[in-house]
C-alpha cells in the first residue's frame, strides 16, 4: 500500500474502531484538535503507564509530579519562550496558504531521501541475498551524491536559523525552487518568526485580569518545583523528576492527524546532574530511551537518531529519536542536554536560590539537566500505525488486524459464547466477572463467531475466548491468539495465567535489560 493510502487508512480505522475522533465533529471539527474515544483513551493510558513504570517505578532516583497547566507568566519570560519560542513561517501569495519554512526545506530533503530508498530497493532486488545495504549506501556514487545534497541543505538551513538569518532561509527555498505543495506556485512572502504560545487571561474582571500562557511544554513545571521536590524527597544528585500532562502550541501547520496538534500531551523527565557529567548522561539516556522503544517490538529498523544542527536556546546537545511513520522518518522523542540554563534563569527572575548542596563536595551548585521528552499522542500514532496490517491469509482472503503490543491493547480479551442459549452466555458472563478484576475484558455475542474474531482482530484485542457446548461438560474453552490465529483448548481456571503472561508489564519491560 502506498504510504499516503496507508496513512488515510490509519485515520479512518482510528475513527471506525473508536480510537480517535475529530474534536467537536458535529460542528465540522477544530483544526489539529482531536478527541480520544473509548478505545483510544485506554491505549493512551496504557502507553502513559508503560512510560511511567519504566521511568518512575523502575528507577529509585526518579519521582513523578503533576504540576498545573497555568503558571506564573514570569516563568515564560525566564525560560526564554516569550522571546524565542517561535517557528519561521512563510506564506504563499497565490494560494494564501501558510507554511513552516523549515518544514518546506525538510520535506524537500525527504523527497531526496525517498530517491535513496528507491536505489537501495533496486539494488537489493538486483543482488539478491548477496546484497549488503551498508556497503551499498557508503559506496554507490548516486546515493552518495543524494546524501551530500541533503547534508549540505540541512546544514545551511540549520546555520541560517541559528543566526536568525531568515532572508537566507527564503533564498534557500527559492534556490531549491520549492513550490507550494498544494498550488505549485513559487510566489513566496518573506520568512517571519511566529510565537507558538497561546495567551489567555486569569481573573474575574477585565481590569484586574492577568495575562497568562497555556504551557507550551511540561518541563517548566518541573524546573520551578526542583528544590521543593529535592528537599521534601531528600533526593541526591543524580536524580530525576518526571511528569505527564497537556501542552499547547499554536502550530503554524498542523495537517498530520495527531502527529502535530495544537493541544497535546507530553511525557517528560528532567534528570538533575553534576555539571561536567552531561556527556555521559546524554549517552546513558539515549541508550535507555531507545531500549524502551525497542522493548515494544515494533521493529528495530524503524528507529534512528537524528542529531540537531540547530540547538534550542537552552541546549548544548540534542538528538531526536525518529520513528518511521507512514509519511517517513519523523521525530518521536527529544533528548536534550539543557545545561543549567533553566534553573539559572529561574533563579535570576524569581530572586530565589535554586542550588543544590553537595555533601560529598561540600559545595553548592546549580545542577545541569538532561531531559527526555516524548509526545504521548505521537507515540500513540507510532504504535497505532505500525500495528495496522492488511494480512493475506493462506486461503487468499485478507484480514485487517491491529497487532498492538499486547501490553498496550485497550481490551485484553473478548469472551464469546458460541451461541446465545444453552447456558453458554451465562458461563461467558462468569468468566468476565472473574477476569475483569485483572484485565479489561468484553462480552460479544452478536454475529457468527468468525465475524466476531475479525471484529476483535481489527480492534486490536489480543485474545478471544470462546465458550461452546464442550465447556458445559469439561470446563474448558478455546482461546484464540490474535496475531497467529492459533487456537488452544484450555481450562477456564488457567485463563488468567495465560493472559497475564502476555500482557504483563514486567514481561515487556524486562526486554530493556
Ligand atoms: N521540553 C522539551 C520539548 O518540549 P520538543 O521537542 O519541543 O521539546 C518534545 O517536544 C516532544 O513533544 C516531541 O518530540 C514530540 O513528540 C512532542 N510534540 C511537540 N510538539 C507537538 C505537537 N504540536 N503535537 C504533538 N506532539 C508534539
Amino acid at each position: 500500500m502506498a504510504n499516503e493510502d496507508q496513512f488515510k487508512k490509519v485515520i479512518s480505522h482510528a475513527k471506525e474502531y473508536g480510537y480517535v475522533f475529530q474534536s467537536s465533529e458535529i460542528y465540522d471539527g477544530l483544526s489539529a484538535v482531536y478527541d480520544y474515544a473509548q478505545n483510544g483513551a485506554e491505549l493512551k493510558k496504557n502507553i502513559r503507564d508503560y512510560w511511567w513504570k519504566a521511568m518512575v517505578q523502575m528507577n529509585e532516583n526518579i519521582v513523578g509530579i503533576d504540576a498545573a497547566i497555568f503558571m506564573h507568566p514570569t516563568t515564560w519570560k525566564a525560560s526564554g519562550h516569550v522571546d524565542a519560542f517561535s517557528d519561521p513561517l512563510i506564506d504563499n501569495k497565490d494560494s494564501k496558504k501558510r507554511y513552516r519554512a523549515d518544514v518546506l526545506v525538510e520535506d524537500y530533503c525527504a523527497k531526496i531521501e525517498n530517491k535513496i530508498e528507491k536505489e537501495v530497493k533496486k539494488a537489493a532486488k538486483r543482488f539478491g541475498d548477496a546484497f549488503n545495504k551498508e556497503e551499498f549506501v557508503s559506496t554507490n556514487g548516486r546515493v552518495l551524491g543524494y546524501q551530500e545534497k541533503i547534508d549540505s541543505i540541512l546544514k545551511r538551513l540549520g546555520q541560517s536559523l541559528e543566526k536568525e538569518d531568515l532572508a537566507d532561509v527564503k533564498a534557500l527555498i527559492e534556490e531549491l525552487e520549492i513550490a507550494d505543495p498544494l498550488s505549485g506556485s513559487r510566489n513566496w512572502t518573506e520568512v517571519k518568526q511566529f510565537n507558538l504560545m497561546f495567551g489567555t487571561k486569569l481573573g474575574a474582571s477585565a481590569e484586574s485580569a492577568m495575562d497568562l500562557y497555556l504551557r507550551p511544554e511540561t518541563a517548566q513545571g518541573i524546573f520551578v518545583n526542583f528544590l521543593n521536590v529535592q528537599k521534601t524527597g531528600r533526593m541526591k544528585i543524580p536524580f530525576g523528576i518526571a511528569q505527564t500532562g497537556k501542552a499547547f502550541r499554536n502550530e503554524i501547520v498542523a495537517r498530520q492527524f495527531i502527529f502535530r496538534m495544537r493541544e497535546f500531551e507530553q511525557m517528560e523527565m528532567q534528570f538533575f546532574i553534576k555539571p561536567g557529567t552531561q556527556k555521559e548522561w546524554f549517552e546513558h539516556w539515549k541508550d535507555a530511551r531507545l531500549k524502551w522503544h525497542k522493548s515494544l517490538g515494533m521493529g528495530d529498523e524503524n528507529y534512528r537518531f537524528h542529531d540537531h544542527e540547530k540547538l534550542a536556546h537552552y541546549a548544548d546537545a540534542a538528538t531526536d529519536i525518529e520513528f518511521k511513520f507512514p509519511f517517513g522518518f519523523k521525530e518521536l522523542e527529544g533528548i536534550h542536554s539543557r545545561t543549567d540554563f533553566d534553573l539559572k534563569q529561574h533563579e535570576e527572575f524569581s530572586g530565589k536560590k535554586l542550588q543544590y548542596f553537595d555533601h560529598e563536595d561540600n559545595a553548592s551548585y546549580i545542577p545541569y539537566v538532561l531531559e527526555t521528552s516524548i509526545g504521548l499522542d505521537r507515540m500513540f500514532l507510532a504504535v497505532f500505525s505500525n500495528s495496522l496490517e492488511d494480512e493475506t491469509l493462506d486461503d487468499g482472503s485478507v484480514r485487517t488486524v491491529l497487532k498492538l503490543p499486547a501490553v498496550l491493547a485497550p481490551t485484553k480479551a473478548a469472551v464469546l459464547p458460541l451461541i446465545k442459549r444453552d447456558g453458554l452466555p451465562e458461563i461467558a458472563r462468569e468468566i468476565i466477572e472473574d477476569l475483569k478484576w485483572d484485565f479489561n475484558v468484553i462480552y460479544d455475542e452478536k454475529d457468527a463467531v468468525g465475524r466476531r474474531y475479525r471484529r476483535q482482530d481489527a480492534a486490536g484485542t489480543p485474545f478471544c475466548i470462546t465458550v461452546d457446548h464442550d465447556t458445559l461438560n469439561d470446563n474448558t474453552v478455546t482461546i484464540r491468539h490474535r496475531d497467529t490465529m492459533e487456537q488452544q483448548r484450555v481450562k477456564i481456571e488457567d485463563l488468567r495465567a495465560i493472559i497475564k503472561k502476555e500482557v504483563d508489564v514486567k514481561h515487556w519491560l524486562m526486554k530493556m535489560k
